[in-house]
C-alpha cells in the first residue's frame, strides 16, 4: 500500500509525466496544470505534499504557496518547489513561503525519491508539535476560563513579556518560549474555588490567602512536565507575584532570586491590567501608568527591567494597538497614540537621557503630546 498522496503542479505536461514516472510506484499521485486547480485539489485531498513548479503563468507556485498558508485548512500543507534554473531570489522566496526544499530540474529520480522521503518523516513530527503548541493554547485558555476579561488579554500580555525580554537582550528561542509560556502564569486559579475567584467587590483576609494559592498550585501542575517550555511556565506561575523587595508571595523572594521570566511577566502583567478596562475599574492613562510602573522601580518591580521597560513603550504601544485594531474590543483605551505616530514617538523617547525619573516624566509628557 502507498503510504501518501502528493500533489505535482506543473503547467508542462512532459514534466507531469516525468515525474509519474519516477513517482508512480511509490506514492498516490494527482496531478495540476494551474494554480487555481492545484488550490482546489489541496483543498478537498490535503494531500501529504505538493510537488509545486515555480514558473507558471497566470498564478506562479509562490503565488499558489501564499494561498495555502492564507487559508486555515491548508495552510500546514507541506511545499516543495521545482524550479527550472538555480535563482537566489527564488531560493530564498521559497524558504520564506515555509517551503521545504528548492530542487532544480533535471531531476534525478533517485535523488528525488530520497529527499522525499525524508521530507516526509518529518509530517509526524510536524503534526506533533502543532498539537503541542495547540494545546499550550488551550491550557491558556482554561487557567482563564472564569475571568471576564477577553482572550485578547493573555496574548498581549504575552506580546509585552517577549517585548520586554527582546530588549534585555534574550535570544530569540528564549523570547519565544517566553511568549508561549507567559500565557500560563495564572493556570493555578483552576484550582480555587468559584466563590473566591468570582466574588465582586473585595476580599476577606481569608479568602485573599486563598487567591494567593493560586500560585503554588499552577506552580504544581506545571512543573509536572520537563519540556523546557513548561520548566519556565512553572517559575513564572510560581514566582509572577513575587517583588523586588522581597513583599511578595508564595516565597518573598528578593532581587535576583526571582527568577527572570517572572520578572519579566509581573512587569508585563501589571502593564496591560492597568492599561485595560475591567467591570470595576476604567484603564488608566498611559502617563498614569508609566508613573505607577517607575515608582514601582526597586520594590515591585527590578530597576533595570522598568529602565527597559521605559525604552520600549513605543514598541508596548505598538502592539497594545494592534490587539485593538486587528481584534476589535469595545472594552480597549481609545487614548493610545496611532501607529502612524509611533516613528517620531519612538525616536523622541530614545533620545531622551537623564536619571530614570527624569526620563519617566520625558516620556509621560512626549504621550501626551502624542495623544492629544
Ligand atoms: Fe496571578
Amino acid at each position: 500500500m502507498k503510504p501518501h498522496t502528493l500533489l505535482i503542479v506543473d503547467d508542462e505536461s512532459a514534466h507531469l509525466a516525468s515525474l509519474r514516472d519516477a513517482l508512480g510506484s511509490d506514492y498516490n499521485l494527482l496531478f495540476a496544470r494551474h494554480g487555481n486547480d492545484a488550490l482546489a485539489a489541496a483543498r478537498k485531498h490535503l494531500p501529504a505534499l505538493l510537488l509545486l513548479d515555480v514558473h507558471m503563468p497566470d498564478m506562479d507556485g509562490f503565488e499558489v504557496c501564499r494561498r495555502l498558508r492564507a487559508e486555515p485548512s491548508t495552510t500546514g500543507l507541506p511545499v516543495v518547489f521545482v524550479s527550472a534554473q538555480a535563482n537566489g531570489n527564488d531560493e530564498a522566496t521559497a524558504f520564506e513561503l515555509g517551503g521545504l526544499d528548492y530542487l532544480v530540474r533535471p531531476l534525478v529520480p533517485a535523488v528525488l525519491l530520497a529527499r522525499l522521503r525524508s521530507h516526509l518523516s518529518r509530517v509526524p513530527v510536524q503534526m506533533l508539535e502543532n498539537s503541542y503548541r495547540e494545546a499550550l493554547l488551550m491550557l491558556s485558555h482554561a487557567g482563564r476560563f472564569n475571568d471576564s476579561d477577553t482572550g485578547n488579554h493573555i496574548w498581549r500580555m504575552a506580546a509585552y513579556a517577549r517585548a520586554l525580554a527582546e530588549a534585555i537582550g534574550w535570544d530569540s528561542a528564549q523570547c519565544q518560549m517566553l511568549e508561549l509560556a507567559a500565557p500560563l502564569h495564572d493556570t493555578g486559579k483552576l484550582g480555587l474555588p468559584q466563590s473566591v475567584l468570582l466574588k465582586p467587590g473585595s476580599l476577606t483576609p481569608e479568602e485573599r490567602a486563598v487567591m494567593k494559592t493560586h500560585t503554588t498550585i499552577g506552580g504544581n501542575i506545571l512543573r509536572r512536565s520537563e519540556a523546557p517550555v513548561f520548566k519556565m511556565a512553572a517559575e513564572i506561575a510560581l514566582c509572577h507575584h513575587e517583588r523586588w523587595d522581597g513583599s511578595g508571595y508564595p516565597k518573598g523572594l528578593a532581587g535576583d532570586a526571582i527568577p527572570e521570566s517572572a520578572r519579566i511577566v509581573a512587569l508585563a502583567d501589571v502593564f496591560d491590567a492597568l492599561s485595560m478596562k475591567r467591570p470595576h475599574k476604567e484603564p488608566w492613562p498611559m502617563e498614569k501608568i508609566v508613573d505607577h510602573i517607575t515608582a514601582g522601580a526597586g520594590n515591585h518591580f527590578e530597576p533595570r527591567l522598568t529602565r527597559y521597560f521605559l525604552d520600549s513603550l513605543p514598541r508596548l504601544m505598538e502592539i497594545h494597538s494592534h490587539w485593538d485594531d486587528s481584534r476589535p474590543n469595545p472594552a480597549a483605551p481609545s487614548s493610545f497614540a496611532p501607529p502612524s505616530r509611533l516613528p517620531l514617538l519612538h525616536d523622541s523617547i530614545y533620545s531622551v537621557s537623564g536619571s530614570m525619573p527624569q526620563r519617566a516624566r520625558a516620556a509621560s509628557s512626549l504621550i501626551r503630546a502624542s495623544i492629544q
